[in-house]
């Protein structure tokens, strides 16, 4: 008994087959889960298409899981060779800033795993905000699909605010739904962000929420709860068509589902 409510059990599927919430003990078991959904949506795409098209989230909270799989015993259950990298946004920094995320996984999980740079594409942060959108919009269509690029996963994480990738409240990006990759100023940072639109992560296999810690479990439970004003967090947009889509909280962020 947690606070003299019974306690939900830690997996429970809210919508069968098309959204799942497991709430883990602590953000290092968030970062454990979702290594393994790594290691086992790689497995199901290399056999079934050989080869893994994911893409990374931005923020901190990704990095244990990063840590978790460059090294063993998780490092020797992926074929790295058939993995390619992409990310789901990126601030417009140079890809030597702390604040880029493609900075934050080279240094988690790229060179511990020795990835070539072939098998890394980048947003490239460092060019003009709408050429780099752009250009990654062709990087997709090119090493994914034209016809609209469908990732076997996204790992996406949950802001204060309900956003997710670099899709904030009240931005242009939200109303995207023919592009996969736009530029979107953000207002509350006075800055650029890049950023995949609704139409990316809605066609992917599988999506994975990973949101720790007491700030996230507002907009979670408003969003899981589909709490009034619900539609108004941009995490909210994110319902994989033809995809799984599956929450990792811990009990902080977890603590009101
Ligand atoms: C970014 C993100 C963003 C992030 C959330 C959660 O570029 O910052 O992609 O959507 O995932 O803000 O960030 P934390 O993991 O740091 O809480």
């Amino acid at each position: 008994m947690v606070g003299g409510r019974k306690r939900r059990p830690t997996s429970y599927v809210l919508r069968p087959a098309s959204c799942e919430v497991r709430i883990l003990p602590s953000a290092p078991d968030v970062a454990a889960e979702g290594a393994g959904v790594f290691v086992a949506a790689a497995k199901e795409a290399i056999a079934a298409r050989g080869v893994f098209h994911v893409a990374l989230s931005g923020g901190s909270t990704p990095r244990a899981l990063h840590e978790l799989l460059s090294r063993e015993p998780l490092s020797r259950k992926v074929d790295w060779k058939r993995v390619r990298f992409f990310w789901g946004d990126e601030r417009c920094v140079p890809p030597d800033s702390d604040r880029s995320n493609y900075r934050m996984a080279l240094e988690t999980l790229l060179e511990p795993l020795r990835i070539p740079a072939e098998h890394v594409f980048r947003m490239r942060g460092e060019d003009q905000p709408r050429a780099a959108a752009a250009s990654y919009e062709e990087v997709l269509g090119r090493e994914i699909g034209a016809r609209g690029p469908r990732l076997d996963l996204i790992f996406l994480g949950l802001g204060p605010d309900g956003h997710t990738l670099s899709l904030f409240p009240g931005t242009r990006a939200l109303r995207e739904r023919s592009r996969t990759v736009v530029a979107n100023y953000v207002p509350k940072f006075r800055e650029w962000r890049l950023t995949v639109t609704y139409p990316v992560v809605n066609a992917a296999r599988r999506v994975v929420f990973l949101a720790e810690g007491a700030a996230k479990r507002d907009p979670a439970a408003k969003i899981l709860r589909k709490k009034p004003g619900f539609r108004q967090l941009p995490a909210s947009g994110v319902r994989p068509r033809g995809g799984q889509l599956l929450w990792l909280l811990d009990q902080e962020a977890g603590r009101d589902l």
